[in-house]
């Protein structure tokens, strides 16, 4: 009798505890204890689509390896440095920091390195000189101007193929460009990028009109609202920096009326899953993967090694460039190959 007493809260613990969501928000609490180290991590803002893919990278990376203190910036920078000081005074091995301006590095260097603490940015690449400034800080990311030469060789090999995109027939791309956040060296190598490799294909375009929707799916829905309304059928292609504007982008083209034998054909970059629906359904012309899993898989693995005190890539196929930094390449993905998109988040 004693016995079924004891065992159970023992199987009801047990079925609680397996029944918990995997999605569990991160414990920061400072009262516990673990025997593993702790590493300090931000993300400029949960609510950027692309974002919340590398931190479920970052954390199931960490499972067993590392007790992660997860941050959001809430997209503030003096927000971010504060974090930085409580998980510095909460004893973190290592920080592993999503800026929320890329130009903001040289501060939290300067709070690191008062505690000898090594950093690894990601995702905003901070000035090379920065980089160069503390020996113990590292950058994973990617080759920004990658992605745009692979949508802008993307967009110029469809345009050759459908001549049915140039609607007034006049030999011209007409584009308009919806951009990231400004001075993020992703939106402004996108931005260039994109269109210099359209141009270098012997394409002829024009840029009907450009501007920034902060990677936001419902500010690019405004912005593309407005552009429908001033320009309509001038409008032949829309390029965009990242899916999520994408989304926007052809929540309002939908809504005006842009579908069937009228519809825009729209570019994104990330191959996050809801675009490669798109893709699939044929809603969306074509991404560029920005791989995710493996962006937070390299920033855990590098910063689980400098916090034991190890090198950066010890024991991990990662390679560092000269300017300390880890490259994840891109992928160009239509509906051609849009399975490869989709294994990735796998
Ligand atoms: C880019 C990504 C965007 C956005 C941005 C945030 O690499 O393509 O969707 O997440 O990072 O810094």
């Amino acid at each position: 009798m004693k016995k079924s007493f004891l065992v159970f809260p023992i199987i009801a613990a047990l079925l609680v505890g397996g029944c918990s969501p995997k999605t569990k928000t991160p414990d920061t609490s400072p009262t516990k204890t673990t025997s593993l180290p702790k590493i300090g991590v931000t993300i400029y803002k949960y609510d950027d689509n692309f974002m919340s893919f590398v931190r479920n990278s970052i954390q199931k990376a960490a499972a067993g390896k590392a007790d992660v203190l997860m941050n959001d910036s809430q997209n503030d920078q003096a927000k971010q440095n504060d974090q930085v000081s409580t998980m510095i005074s909460k004893g973190v091995k290592s920080l592993a920091i999503n800026l929320v301006d890329p130009k903001a590095a040289q501060g939290i260097v300067d709070l690191a390195k008062a505690a000898k603490l090594p950093i690894v940015f990601f995702n905003k690449e901070p000035e090379a000189a920065v980089l160069k400034g503390y020996d113990k800080t590292w950058y994973v990311g990617t080759i920004s101007s990658e992605s745009g030469v692979l949508q802008g060789d993307m967009i110029a090999k469809l345009w050759k193929a459908h001549p049915e995109w140039d609607v007034n027939k006049d030999g011209t791309l007409s584009y308009v460009m919806i951009k990231g956040e400004p001075g993020h060296p992703d939106a402004e190598a996108r931005t260039k990028y994109s269109v210099d490799t359209i141009v270098k294909a012997g394409i002829k375009v024009n840029k009907v009109v450009e501007d920034t929707a902060m990677w936001d799916t419902a500010k690019a829905t405004d912005k593309m609202d407005a552009w429908i309304s001033k320009y309509g059928t001038k409008i032949e292609v829309v390029i965009t920096n990242n899916d999520g504007m994408a989304l926007g982008a052809i929540a309002s083209l939908e809504k005006a009326g842009y579908t069937g034998a009228k519809q825009i054909p729209v570019f994104g970059v990330d191959a996050i899953p809801d675009a490669l629906s798109l893709i699939q359904s044929g809603k969306m012309a074509g991404t560029v993967l920005n791989d995710a899993v493996n962006q937070g898989k390299a920033t855990l693995d590098l910063a689980l090694n400098v916090a034991n005190g190890k090198a950066p890539t010890e024991g991990t196929a990662w390679k560092l460039d000269e300017n300390k930094a880890v490259r994840v390449p891109y992928l160009a993905i239509t509906k051609d190959n849009v399975q490869v998109g989709l294994d990735a988040y796998k």
